[in-house]
């Protein structure tokens, strides 16, 4: 019977780029939907950015520009990653969207009516000169336990030892440098701990594998705690209702982000939300990485049977990806973005290799370049492809193309190989992909022997009904190892597809056998990995890093900001629409032109610094914007009435206003 299966995998957060250790992760669930589909199962994947919180706030402002904007750009470039290795989700949201809002106001006030919500007063570090509350991650200072200096304000990096960051000695803002004070402000708590005996009875029933239950008894025998869910202004995410300065902590919506993702697909395919999360029916699958298993197994599920929704059916947690045995360094080079990947390297050799590593369990899975190399080589290319790199051609060239009957004997050899379907489905279905690869590797053995036995290259010139034989059933035999690779390898599958000429192969296509049948023309399947690629790869994540660290302190950390001023004395700026009447350069002043603007009338003239900018002609006619109440400044080169609108670091990256032609000269904005 066909399942109704909902699957994500953890929503990245929005504020940096995808690398191959997150790549673990999408891979792994991708291929697991992949072969839900092929399966026949009614399987979706959904996933989005996660864009709320403080380092991204912190970020756009760093990068001088709107969060809206960050986290826009930031998700143009995931969908491109992604795509770029064939991760195929049915929906890829955001969790800022309007469906994240409506849902967490609707579990938040379900979870408020129900009692589970309470407030407290909370003591943390404050910023005067940011004017905001800290994260433990913002704030730097000496470890209480064991004085190493310029720790993070939750844990010591030297000792491990964790802490709060009131303890932290010397502590400093991190964006600032300056001593933090401490500050009161009321916060919510969901309250976890009411949900104790129904989570330890939802965790019954092989919904979380057994190495992390011990984990988890763990936490139920310290006690579930209190779970603060608010932030205090500023912050980048969703207002507590009835609230004017106080947000969703980023973990509360993040999770209901899944939900978004799956209500937005609905809607533009004319779907039933409910159907996905409030039905018994639907499977809800979870895959995450270790290191965010408390909020999935216990925030997470605590929420929704508080809110009257399904909870997850399954989570699948995986390890983290080490590269040569070692945690992914940035001076090393194998810090490596799944950008810099694609440059180098064929997608389908990651996913062959984490396939080739991945179990059901947390262990950690490591990139070894070597093994890398050969098994790529050796295994894929070596073994699979050449399969049918071998066999097509021979058969297009000397026999026409033409597939005859399976015999006997290659019926037997074929047999052993359809026999494998369920046992390898088994190996998909409970995650176990190293397990099915080894399998699929190991029947490619045999057809290699068998192909090797026969000679074909040799039988096709004495007895070419032999050589058919051979080459029927070896390519035979590469149609039913395409089967069991596709969830792994869709464009080598897609590949082999259009050389057989066949429709996309299903799971329940390894009961058939393709006889009689002309194949069409060969195409090249995967190359052999040059380590050289791998190299190059490597070095340039270097380069990159190198790049990637600022060569001066950002603005905000250099300068302070200057003293404040009001909103009516930033009103008092009269912005007018001036069109640019006359434009000249000035002998002996490099950077200033001379601008001669309409104010609808009147006429100013103003020295702007934007010469290494701007060219005249550029400029002869636009709309721009200037202060024109600006008392004028005798300069060097003349007197200035005004100021146009641009800024910018200096040099060529000046940036000056200019605006719609509709607008008219003289006409007030602001
Ligand atoms: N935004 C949160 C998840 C919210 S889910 C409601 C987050 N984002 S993340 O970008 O840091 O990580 C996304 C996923 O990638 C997580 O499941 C994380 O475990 C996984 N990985 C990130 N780095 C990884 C490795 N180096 N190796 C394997 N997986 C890793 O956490
Ligand atoms: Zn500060």
């Amino acid at each position: 019977m066909a399942r109704k299966i909902l699957v994500t995998a953890a929503l990245p957060y929005a504020n940096g780029s995808i690398h191959i250790g997150h790549l673990v992760e999408y891979i792994q669930t991708d291929i697991w939907v992949r072969f839900q589909k092929m399966r026949g199962h009614d399987c979706i994947y959904c996933c989005a950015d996660d864009t709320h919180g403080t380092p991204i706030m912190i970020r756009a402002r760093q990068e001088g520009i709107p969060p809206e904007e960050l986290i826009a750009r930031v998700h143009g470039e995931h969908t491109r990653d992604f795509a770029g290795f064939a991760v195929a989700f049915d929906n890829y949201y955001t969790t800022h969207s309007p469906e994240n809002r409506q849902l967490s106001e609707t579990i938040y006030s379900r979870l408020k009516e129900k009692g589970h919500i309470v407030t407290r007063d909370v003591e943390q570090a404050y910023c005067q000169q940011d004017q905001m509350f800290l994260p433990d991650r913002f704030i730097r200072g000496t470890c209480p336990k064991c004085g190493a200096p310029d720790q993070y304000g939750d844990s010591c990096e030297i000792c491990h030892a964790t802490y709060t960051p009131l303890d932290l000695k010397d502590a400093v803002c991190s964006v600032c440098k300056k001593p933090p004070m401490r500050r009161k402000s009321k916060h919510y708590f969901f309250q976890l701990g009411n949900f104790t005996q129904e989570l330890q009875e939802w965790m019954q029933g092989g919904r979380i594998h057994e190495q992390v239950q011990n984990k988890l008894q763990e936490w139920f025998s310290q006690g579930l705690r209190d779970w603060d869910i608010s932030r205090d202004a500023p912050y980048f995410g969703f207002l507590i209702p009835g609230e004017t300065d106080k947000y969703f902590y980023v973990w509360l919506d993040a999770p209901i982000g899944y939900m978004a993702s799956t209500m937005d697909y609905c809607r533009r395919k004319g779907l039933k939300f409910e159907d996905y999360w409030c039905s018994r029916d639907t499977e809800i699958h979870h895959f995450i990485g270790k290191d965010i298993t408390y909020f999935h197994a216990l925030f997470w599920p605590a929420m929704l049977m508080g809110a009257g929704f399904n909870t997850p059916t399954r989570l699948t947690i995986h390890g983290f990806l080490t590269v040569n045995g070692e945690k992914m360094s940035k001076s090393r080079g194998t810090f490596i973005s799944a950008a810099t990947y694609l440059k180098y390297l064929d997608p389908e050799y990651l996913r062959y290799y984490y396939a080739c590593k991945l179990g059901p369990g947390t262990e950690d899975i490591d990139l070894n370049t070597g093994d890398f190399v050969l098994r790529v080589n050796s295994d894929l290319v070596g073994k699979l492809a050449n399969l049918a790199s071998r066999s097509v051609p021979m058969l297009t060239k000397g026999l026409g193309g033409r597939l005859g009957e399976v015999s006997l004997e290659g019926r037997v050899l074929l047999k052993v190989l359809q026999d494998h379907a369920e046992t390898i489905a088994e190996d998909y279905e409970t995650r176990n992909y190293a397990t099915a690869v080894r399998r699929i590797c190991g029947l490619a053995d045999e057809v290699n022997r068998y192909f090797d036995q026969r000679k074909p290259w040799s039988a096709i010139k004495e007895d070419p009904e032999h050589a058919r034989e051979t080459l029927t059933v070896s390519l035979n035999a590469v149609r039913l190892l395409t089967i069991y690779l596709k969830p792994v390898l869709p464009g080598y599958a897609a590949k082999i597809e259009k050389i057989l000429r066949i429709e996309p192969l299903r799971w329940t296509d390894a009961g058939k056998l393709l006889e009689n049948w002309e194949i069409g023309v060969f195409d090249r399947l995967v190359e052999r990995v040059d380590s050289k690629k791998v190299d190059e790869m490597i070095e340039e994540s270097k380069e990159q890093q190198a790049a990637a660290r600022p060569a001066q302190p950002s603005p905000l950390e250099a300068e302070p900001l200057a003293e404040q001023i009001s909103f009516e004395e930033f009103m008092k700026v009269d912005l007018r629409v001036a069109q640019v009447m006359k434009v000249e350069t000035i002998e002996g002043a490099d950077k200033l032109l001379r601008l001669e603007l309409d104010l609808g009338g009147q006429t100013k003239t103003v020295m702007a610094g934007i010469r290494q900018a701007y060219k005249p002609e550029d400029l002869l006619g636009k709309k721009m914007i200037v202060a024109a109440n600006l008392a004028p400044r005798k300069m060097k080169f003349g007197v200035s009435e005004g100021m146009i609108l641009a800024a910018g670091p200096g040099g060529k990256e000046v940036f000056a206003l200019t605006i719609d032609e509709g607008a008219k000269p003289g006409q007030r904005v602001h």
